[in-house]
């Protein structure tokens, strides 16, 4: 079933210059893009983006890392897209992550580990509608 799911390269991947090769990988694999923004998130945007994460340990310091540079934030669309996005980026913990996998390629550790991707249908509906109006979704 076609799906949409919503992917963040996160502001190391973007200093380290990967984004071209992160973008192949998900054409590679059959998501194809359908909205594309660059942008400098605010603490409040990413505050927000990641609410359900607020009681963490980890919440202020995974916001300060997302507000402190660009990010690229896509909407892919494709068969299976949100579980097939997800087994691209790999385990959380790029140490953990397989071989081949996007956070083992490009992530440093557990914070710093490149991009974001939905992780439910529900999740993907809100998360495309927190940065994109439907109707700069081309797809
Ligand atoms: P994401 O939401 O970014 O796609 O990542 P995920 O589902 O694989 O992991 P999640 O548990 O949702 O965590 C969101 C992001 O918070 C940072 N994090 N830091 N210091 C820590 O222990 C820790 N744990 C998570 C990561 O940037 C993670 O992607
Ligand atoms: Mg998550």
């Amino acid at each position: 079933m076609s799906e949409r799911t919503l992917a963040i390269i996160k502001p190391d991947a973007v200093k380290k210059q990967v984004i071209g090769d992160i973008i192949h990988r998900y054409e590679q694999a059959g998501l194809r893009p359908v909205a594309i923004r660059m942008m400098v998130m605010s603490k409040a945007t990413a505050e927000g983006f990641y609410a359900v994460h607020r009681a963490r340990p980890f919440f202020d310091s995974l916001c300060a890392f997302m507000s402190s540079g660009p990010v690229v934030v896509l909407v892919l669309k494709g068969d299976n897209a949100i579980k097939k996005h997800r087994e691209l980026m790999g385990a959380t913990d790029p140490a953990k992550a397989d071989k081949g996998t996007i956070r083992a390629a490009h992530g440093a550790n557990i914070e710093y580990n490149a991009v974001h991707g939905s992780d439910s249908p529900d999740t993907a509906r809100v998360e495309i509608a927190y940065f994109f109006p439907e109707m700069s979704v081309v797809a």
